[in-house]
């Protein structure tokens, strides 16, 4: 079973990148060829029948399989990216994380008004990265289609935080 197999794959790493943090290092995830596809396949699965414009994924590990899931789809692939990082004219969100806060941005020209954005992260945490990406999506004419994770942390609530944006949200492992 996919979900197990990512489980077993993860990596935790105790107090990083600040005391009290479980890292969940997903880098033995992506030395597994075989896995990475059957993780983009479960994607595309589990997405059959939903109109999706582009995906969305968010810098840095939201690209890893954003990447492949958009070639996968079809649609364009949108990067979210940290503050400072976009050389076009951009929009930005600041938010909360985990461990911390941070900016994202997108080029002004990302997408057309209406489109329908799939966004995707490796993991769902508390939320507020893919929450703060759906308000930028949403003030720049986008509607948000759905939410892809390889991995969430159920016990940080993210699914309830974002429930509200989109009842597509598809993680891999909880
Ligand atoms: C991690 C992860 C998600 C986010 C999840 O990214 O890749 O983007 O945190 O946390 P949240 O649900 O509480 O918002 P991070 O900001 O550490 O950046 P990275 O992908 O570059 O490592
Ligand atoms: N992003 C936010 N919290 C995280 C965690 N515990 N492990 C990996 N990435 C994260």
């Amino acid at each position: 079973m996919i979900a197990q197999k990512i489980k077993q794959a993860i990596r935790d790493i105790p107090d990083f990148p600040k005391p009290g943090v479980v890292f969940k290092d997903i880098t033995p995830i992506l030395k597994d060829a075989e896995l990475c596809s059957v993780i983009t396949d479960a994607f595309v699965e589990q997405l059959k029948g939903k109109h999706i414009d582009a995906v969305a994924g968010v810098e840095s590990r939201g690209f890893l399989f954003g990447l492949t899931l958009a070639n996968k789809l079809g649609v364009p692939f949108v990067p979210v990216r940290k503050a400072g990082k976009l050389p076009f004219a951009v929009k930005q969100k600041v938010y909360d994380l985990e461990y911390g806060t941070a900016t994202i941005e997108l080029h002004t020209d990302a997408f057309e008004p209406g489109a329908r954005i799939l966004i995707h992260d490796d993991l769902l945490a508390t939320g507020g990265t893919v929450s703060a990406a759906s308000e930028l999506i949403q003030e720049m004419g986008g509607k948000v289609a759905g939410f892809t994770f390889v991995v969430g942390l159920g016990f940080l609530n993210g699914r309830e935080r974002i429930a509200s944006v989109s009842d597509n949200i598809i993680v891999l492992a909880e």
